[in-house]
């Protein structure tokens, strides 16, 4: 006879069982205190802000809008999975450090992720692209401008390889 796999989600490479009970919780809250992944920050709670962004399947995800439930099957990345198994920084991260685009922090992990999305399709973007890319995530320290200049910086890397 044939069984059915239990339920999964691959979180950072790593695939998880997700118990009944876990389905109906908020994907923001159980990436932090489940699976203590606190990278994906609590902003609004109302997907307006885009601190809690995660990806799945590449795609920006709002993680304090999502059920547990609704991304079972689905490959989740967390900024936590975008630094080099070793701890190295992704070259975006390193293009956001010196670039001066982060002050806070608070949105960072948002923001990364969602230029990290944005860049692997649109490599070569131009200014005005990348202030679009990222006109769904607040910030409320950096007035936008570093992270640009970031995301300039690290496009060639996506020109060469990802
Ligand atoms: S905390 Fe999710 S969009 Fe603001
Ligand atoms: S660096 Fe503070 S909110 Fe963006």
């Amino acid at each position: 006879m044939k069984t059915t796999a239990p339920p999964a989600l691959i979180v950072n490479g790593r695939r998880l069982r997700i118990k009944a009970g876990d389905r109906r919780k908020i994907l923001l809250t159980f990436l932090r205190e489940d699976l203590d992944l606190t990278g994906a920050k609590r902003g609004c709670g109302i997907g307006m802000c885009g601190a809690c962004t995660v990806l799945a399947d590449s795609r920006p995800l709002r993680a304090c809008r999502t059920l547990v439930g609704a991304v079972l099957g689905r490959s989740l990345t967390t900024i936590e999975g975008l630094a080099a198994p070793d701890g190295g920084l992704h070259p975006l991260q390193q293009a956001f450090i010196d670039a001066g685009a982060i002050q806070c922090g608070y949105c960072t992990p948002g923001m990364v992720l969602t230029t990290h999305a944005f860049l692997l399709k649109h490599p070569e973007p131009s200014r005005a692209e990348a202030r679009r890319a990222i006109s769904a995530n607040l910030c409320r320290c950096t007035g936008y401008q570093q992270i640009i200049d970031a995301i300039l910086a690290a496009a060639p890397h996506y020109r060469k390889k990802e």
